[in-house]
């Protein structure tokens, strides 16, 4: 008998089909308690969970005895209690290469649209306003050459760092839990501590996963280190910043503006102050959010299911300690 596994994400036809060939599938639109309630029998037999922006927490496991193995369709698992998964051996699968390209592309359209107004000045030509030649009011700023600040040098950062430095002319500061040969061979990176970064860059990338130590780390104190000149960018996850800090700096003219494409709370309220600001580019977390990229990470869920439900789980594994 096939195991029976939960999908809480559609997944495009093939891939279906390929998931059907491996497993006995229910498909779900959620992982909600009436959800669950209403599938109560198919989430105590599953021994699989494939799918993505949903919390996996202990409640959910604990209706989900048989589970063995959890893949999301993202490369962040913030919203899984790892640890919980952990203590019952419980495989937990992402996908961490195969959007690396596509997201360092849209840290990229955050810098350019931040800095030369890109969503501000179309929206302007789109209301008519575009009627003589355009004055000092319709200028940005420039990004070539100017200094980026990269926060996090992970895969994606890496990637960022490449087309700063051989795309824009851009030198590079980073920092990071540790040391980055390779940034520092290729692109010329060179490691600072936080402070340093903040105080000499012109663009602050943030790519920083959320865990205990980043929630918040980009607080009122922090963003007072950067230039009033700076940009902020963010792609990582949004609790990384204090939103009511960067609010209040983005107001202040402490900052000269940001461009973010994650956020406290998703989707964004339409009352949240940002969408007020003419300095802020908001994004609906398109990250990654291409065709071909969203097809390649949900291959990559399917197939991490089926090797982890196999007992492989030495690529892509977040704990593959604990699973045993
Ligand atoms: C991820 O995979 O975690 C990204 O945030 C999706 O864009």
């Amino acid at each position: 008998m096939k195991p029976s596994v939960i999908l809480y994400r559609s997944l495009p036809d093939d891939l279906l089909a390929r998931l059907e060939s491996h497993f006995t599938v229910t498909r779900v639109n959620d992982l909600s308690p009436a959800t669950v309630a209403a599938h109560a029998d198919a989430f105590a037999s599953a021994e699989g969970l494939l799918g993505s922006s949903e919390n996996v927490d202990q409640a959910l496991l604990d209706k989900m005895p048989r589970l063995r193995a959890t893949s999301t369709i993202s490369v962040g698992y913030d919203n899984f209690d790892v640890e919980a998964l952990s203590a019952r051996h419980i495989a937990l699968m992402h996908t961490p290469t195969v959007l690396t390209e596509t997201v360092a592309d849209t840290l990229m359209a955050l810098v350019l649209s931040s800095a030369r107004r890109v969503v501000e000045v179309a929206e302007r030509v789109k209301k008519g306003e575009w009627t003589q030649g355009i004055g000092p009011d319709w200028f940005g700023i420039d990004v070539h050459h100017k200094t980026m600040g990269i926060v996090g040098m992970g895969r994606i950062g890496l990637a960022l760092a490449q087309r700063a430095h051989f795309g824009f002319g851009m030198p590079i500061l980073y920092n990071a839990r540790r040391h980055h040969q390779e940034a520092e061979a290729r692109f010329n990176a060179r490691y600072c501590d936080l402070d340093t970064l903040l105080a000499e860059s012109d663009f602050v990338c943030i790519v920083l996963p959320l865990t205990s130590e980043t929630f918040h780390l980009f607080d009122a104190a922090k963003l007072a280190k950067m230039k009033p000149s700076a940009v902020l960018i963010n792609a990582g996850r949004g609790p990384v910043v204090d939103e009511n800090a960067l609010i209040d700096a983005l107001k202040q003219g402490k900052i000269h503006a940001a461009g973010l494409d994650v956020f406290e709370q998703e989707p964004l309220p339409v009352s949240s102050p940002l969408l007020s600001l003419p300095n802020v580019v908001a994004l609906p977390h398109i990250g990654s959010a291409t065709h071909e990229t969203r097809y390649a990470m949900a291959a990559c869920a399917v197939d991490n299911l089926i090797d982890a439900l196999n007992g492989k789980v030495d690529n892509n594994c977040v704990n593959p300690q604990a699973v045993k």
